[in-house]
């Protein structure tokens, strides 16, 4: 496992994705690096599109890339949109890689995930066990496209020494999380559910399946920090895990994030609903020999998370209202008789 010392300051740095999750973190940690951040929306590039990516490369030249954009969601998502899942997430990967790479750039960092390990892989998760077994069905679609991404960055750097790798971040949780009551994963499903019962004055929260599956969670501020030094420090074809190292029950989960949230009910368990894999633990020691340790207390986190959560939606609120009172200034306004030349609007 070679390690070679990357400079990141003065660098021109694309973060794809910059919007979600992971890429807002990685922004907000980027801007202590001294680096000139280039971020493009998707309205402007669709990374799917190959020939908007190639052109919008070729024009800015990124130095550095962080590869934080692709379609993301939980069991529901992954399951039920899976021609989008393994075509999206395939066309974004071999867009943005062959790109980079023709445009010279230095380096870039692609993001795998815990989930595109074998299904009965050998616990904790070691790198070593990608393609060592079948698959979880649910989510096959997302990993195999996962696995092509990472494959495809070895692939650059044998045959052409460009200097890009790979990170497994195990489940992260945080600013930016996505709280669709059907698409999210299971820390935000949680904060939701907690949080709106404790409006509502609900007196029980049903958690899907019987609480005992274990599983790993990882702030993202902590994810972000780990990548940049990862960036600055690896340079290697294999990836590398990013976790904690440390599970925890999904019904000792539900209790931390009940009384984070104010929740005082009772919390049942559906176990009518699956559980998933019984465990999902990331081996951290490649990450710890190369220096890098989490520094946030899941307790801790779930508080910042929380405090995330209802900041956003205050906001989502405010845009709702936003959008309400546009509307009905635009109604008005296409009423005939309100417009002084007589003529309806269609400025929507
Ligand atoms: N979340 C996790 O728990 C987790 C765990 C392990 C690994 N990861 C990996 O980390 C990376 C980022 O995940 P995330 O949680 O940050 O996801 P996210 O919040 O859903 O963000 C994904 C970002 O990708 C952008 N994107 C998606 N399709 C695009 C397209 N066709 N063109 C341009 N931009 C596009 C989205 O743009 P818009 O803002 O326009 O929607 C969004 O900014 C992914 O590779 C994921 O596999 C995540």
């Amino acid at each position: 496992m070679a390690s070679a010392a990357f400079e990141l300051k003065g660098k021109t740095v694309f973060v794809g994705g910059h919007r979600g999750m992971v890429g807002s973190a990685l922004m907000r940690r980027l801007a202590r690096e001294q680096v000139d951040l280039l971020t493009v929306s998707r309205s402007e590039v669709d990374l799917r599109d190959q020939a908007a990516v190639t052109a919008w490369f070729a024009a800015k030249r990124p130095q550095a890339v962080f590869l934080a954009a692709a379609k993301v969601g939980g069991i529901v998502a992954n399951n039920t949109l899976r021609a989008e899942f393994l075509h999206d997430n395939l066309a974004i990967s071999s867009n943005v890689i062959q790109a980079a790479h023709a445009n010279r750039c230095e380096k870039l960092m692609f993001f795998g995930s815990s989930c595109i390990y074998p299904r009965l892989a050998p616990q904790p998760l070691r790198e070593d066990s990608m393609l060592t077994g079948p698959l979880e069905p649910t989510n096959e679609p997302y990993a195999i496209a996962k696995i092509a991404g990472i494959k495809l960055a070895e692939a650059y750097r044998s045959q052409y020494g460009a200097d890009f790798i790979s990170v497994m971040p195990t489940n992260l949780y945080g600013p930016g999380d996505n709280y669709h009551p059907e698409y999210s994963h299971v820390m935000a499903a949680l904060i939701r559910r907690f949080h709106e019962a404790k409006i509502a004055g609900g007196s029980n929260v049903v958690v899907w399946g019987t609480g005992k599956p274990r599983r790993e969670f990882l702030y993202v501020d902590d994810l972000a920090d780990a990548c940049i030094h990862l960036m600055k420090t690896y340079s290697s074809p294999e990836p590398v895990n990013i976790g904690t190292g440390e599970d925890i029950s999904i019904a000792e989960l539900s209790l931390m994030v009940a009384a984070a949230v104010g929740f005082r009910g009772e919390i049942s368990f559906d176990t009518s609903r699956p559980d998933g894999t019984p465990r999902k633990l990331l081996d951290v020691s490649r990450l710890s020999g190369l220096g890098w340790r989490a520094t946030t207390s899941l307790k801790e986190g779930i508080q910042l998370a929380y405090r995330a959560f209802r900041a956003e939606s205050d906001q989502r609120h405010k845009c709702d209202r936003l959008v309400h009172e546009k509307e009905a200034c635009i109604t008005d306004q296409s009423n005939p008789t309100n417009d002084p030349n007589g003529r309806p609007s269609h400025s929507r």
